[in-house]
């Protein structure tokens, strides 16, 4: 599993982020783990207590998550990615703080004076897409999607994109929904078109709910033993 946000490093400094806390992700890994599974939970800074028993990876960036990622993903039955990987990255760090006096030089120098400054930002991979490409026969990987705009439309085009087998997307930006929230409401897609309504609740029993489903998928598999 992933969680968390990513932060992109401008100088020692500053950094490019987003409000995601980890907590959907943190409460998915210790549903896992209360089911009995082996759970690695490769997790962007938060503030949370990781659930005991997990075997918590440490990650800061975009490139150090799909290095994680990868090195995990093969070994494997489920991948739940509930990360908010941040799409883009400044495409140089500086090694010591860049003072305000040097961005204004520069901004001088490059726009005239009228104090602005721009920074170059570079593509982040898609650690998901990455990990679908490689996905092994019987492996179930889900998705998370966070949107503003068409949330069953979106998710659908997001599983085809990405070789997944489901996606849960919630919408940002509503009262008790996504970032932050201890609650959340999303919809879920899986590969064969299925809509599940995820109504408001906990991030806890959203855990539950999404389990529920993946393990479905995983029970799918061909040459699985029923019951097993
Ligand atoms: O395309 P979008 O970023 O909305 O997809 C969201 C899903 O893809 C989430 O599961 C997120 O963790 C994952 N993702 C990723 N690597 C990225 C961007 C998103 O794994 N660079």
């Amino acid at each position: 599993m992933t969680a968390g946000p990513t932060r992109e490093a401008i100088d020692p400094a500053r950094f490019i982020s987003n409000p995601s806390t980890g907590k959907m992700g943190y409460a998915l890994a210790a549903e896992a783990l209360a089911r009995g599974a082996d759970v690695t939970l490769i997790s962007g800074p938060t503030h949370l207590m990781p659930p005991a028993g997990v075997n918590l990876v440490r990650v800061t960036s975009a490139d150090e998550m799909f290095r994680a990622a990868l090195n995990q993903a093969s070994g494997v039955d489920l991948v739940l990615k509930t990360a908010a990987v941040a799409d883009y990255r400044p495409e140089q760090r500086a090694r010591s703080k860049i003072k305000k006096e040097a961005l204004r030089r520069r901004s001088v120098r490059s726009r005239g004076g009228d104090g602005t400054i721009s920074m170059r930002m570079v593509p982040t991979p898609d650690i998901l897409e990455e990990v679908g490409r490689r996905k092994k026969p019987g492996q179930v990987l889900v998705g998370f999607a966070a949107e503003t705009g068409d949330l069953a439309a979106n998710a659908l085009k997001k599983l085809r994109r990405k070789n997944l087998d489901m996606v849960v997307a919630n919408r940002i930006g509503a009262a008790g929904e996504g970032f932050e929230s201890d609650t959340n409401r999303a919809i879920a897609v899986d590969r064969h078109g299925k809509h599940t309504e995820l109504p408001l609740m906990s991030k806890s029993d959203m855990a539950r709910a999404i389990l529920d489903l993946a393990e479905r998928l995983f029970e799918e598999r061909p040459g699985r033993r029923a019951g097993a």
